[in-house]
């Protein structure tokens, strides 16, 4: 029974029907149909590169060429541009990022509808006195004035959301993986705000790869697989095993079985008294060959500040970094490259990719010195053998290599920033929430390439915020709070309590 024919009576607030796409020749939606009722979360389900993502973006006007048809409130209608979609009703947070980095939150806040005053100039005092009225009743605490770029992923997730709610007339709210860059506590404010806005009668379309959050939050799922519908389901009527097989068309061994291996005793990376302002206090640890540590913590408690303290990327102003028992003095990212440092960072727009560029280019751009020819060119030859390796072994779905990294799915465009880092043969190896917008079956592929490398030998640093994930993949767990080291646990001590009381601690 399909939920359509639970609900007769009420008008959905949208349908889509029928609707196909494709980019260029190849086609990315088959005859799609997805409904939303009014007052309802529906999660649209599937795989990385299953079409969700391109869906939400017809509905939001950002693609006007398309086949089908979209009913809004039952008139059949189509959007022209964003805005248009917006003066309907409907609000998108994007999966990447759209904020311009160097404008103040405030004015990204008001993009293109910036308030005025009589004078019918910039009401600067008017917008600020909004957004942090916005932002209170979203529960966050966001300084106005500061400029984008300055702030990290939660606070910018935060300000799309804020965003995409704009003028307060939003009947359809989609959101497309918003709690990838949040964390506990910033998932809750969320949360509630979902309910609030569903008891006020706004339905939501809530895209997530989090299992556990689409069955607590939504009401209803509607699964994609390779541009097609493949089935729906009342959420409290299915399991995660259920969602599972809807969206991968089988049951699904999601959990490698962990290696036997164990790490080395051979110290490869060891950090003695880091220190780098504001955050950053004396932080020490070592890293052996072969072993997974896990660097686990709240957000904000300065994991990714740490990371970049190591590559070079801030300026420590304390402390030394040893490697194989060396000293070394890495000053800036190409110095962690040349040392065989590779770092995966949470925010693969800002710093893992070039957008424009090809897979090709992207996956080769580290290690042009190691694929020259005879001539002292980058072989071609060389920098397709590369990628194609890493394609393979990630499982990236592409069109092909020349393929510009914007146009792949969320998802494989992430499997090409760790792709990128593999092929450095790294001696470390940084990850900074690696399995952040990949989907299940994706996710134990990147578990075991990280069991993988420590096998081969990679001392391997995993930051996440995932607690089950940390304590799944980690050998070691090491835990910060406010920009120190609280913690140190071997994996047989380490339980989601034990990490939870360290890094509040
Ligand atoms: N502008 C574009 N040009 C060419 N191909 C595109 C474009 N946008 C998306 N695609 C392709 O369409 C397919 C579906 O992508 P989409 O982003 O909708 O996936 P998704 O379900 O959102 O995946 P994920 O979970 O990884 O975000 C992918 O194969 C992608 O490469
Ligand atoms: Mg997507």
């Amino acid at each position: 029974m399909t939920a359509d024919a639970l609900s007769p009576s009420v008008t959905p607030l949208l349908e889509m029907q029928d609707i196909s796409k494709s980019f260029s020749g190849v086609s990315v939606l088959r005859h799609v149909n997805f409904t939303v009722y009014p007052s309802e979360i529906v999660c649209l389900l599937g795989e990385n590169g299953a079409g969700k993502s391109t869906l939400m973006k017809i509905l939001a006007g950002v693609h006007t060429e398309y086949q089908g048809q979209i009913k809004w409130d039952g008139e059949a209608i189509k959007f022209g541009s964003t805005y248009d979609a917006a003066a309907h009703g409907i609000g998108i947070v994007f999966q990447e990022f759209n904020l311009c980095p160097n404008l103040s939150v405030a004015e990204n806040l008001f993009l293109g509808r910036e308030i005025r005053n009589k004078f019918g100039l910039i009401d600067y005092p008017e917008m600020r006195r909004r957004a942090q009225q916005t932002f209170s009743r979203l529960g966050v605490v966001i300084d106005s004035d500061m400029l984008v770029r300055q702030l990290t992923v939660a606070p910018q997730q935060m300000i799309e959301i804020a965003k995409a709610l704009g003028g307060g007339n939003t009947r359809l709210l989609i959101m497309d993986e918003p709690t990838a860059p949040l964390a506990g506590a910033e998932i809750e404010h969320l949360f509630a705000l979902m309910n609030e806005l569903k008891s006020r009668g706004v339905s939501i379309v809530f895209i997530s790869h989090k299992l556990n959050e689409v069955l607590r939050m939504t009401d209803r799922v509607i699964c994609l697989k390779d541009g097609e519908n493949s089935g729906e389901v009342f959420t409290k009527d299915t399991s995660e095993d259920g969602l599972v097989s809807m969206m991968v068309g089988r049951e699904l061994d999601r959990l490698y079985s962990r290696r036997s291996g164990h790490a080395t005793d051979e110290v490869v990376l060891e950090v003695k008294n880091l220190s780098g302002p504001p955050r950053i206090h004396d932080v020490s640890f070592q890293v052996r060959r072969g072993e997974i540590v896990g660097l686990a913590g709240l957000q904000g408690a300065g994991r990714t500040e740490l990371a970049r303290l190591i590559i070079g990327a801030e300026k420590k102003t304390a402390g030394t970094i040893l490697l194989h028992g060396q000293p070394v003095n890495i000053r800036h990212p190409v110095d962690a490259v040349r040392n065989h440092i590779g770092y995966v960072s949470e925010d693969r727009k800002k710093f893992g990719l070039i957008l424009n560029m090809s897979v090709r280019e992207n996956t080769t751009m580290t290690i042009h010195r190691q694929i020259l020819n005879r001539l002292g060119l980058i072989s071609a030859a060389k920098e397709n053998a590369v990628t194609d390796l890493y394609v393979s072994k990630l499982k990236t779905k592409i069109a092909s290599r020349e393929q510009a990294i914007k146009n792949l799915s969320g998802g494989n465009q992430q499997k090409v920033v760790i792709a990128k880092w593999l092929a450095i043969k790294p001696d470390v190896l940084i990850l900074d929430e690696p399995t952040r917008g990949i989907d299940v079956g994706a996710k134990a592929e990147v578990h075991k390439i990280i069991a993988d490398l420590a096998d081969a030998g990679v001392a391997v640093i995993m930051i996440s915020s995932e607690l089950p994930e940390v304590l799944h993949v980690a050998d070691r767990i090491l835990v910060m709070h406010e920009g120190r080291l609280t913690a140190d646990i071997p994996r047989e001590q380490a339980s989601e309590e034990v990490l939870m009381k360290a890094a509040v601690a």
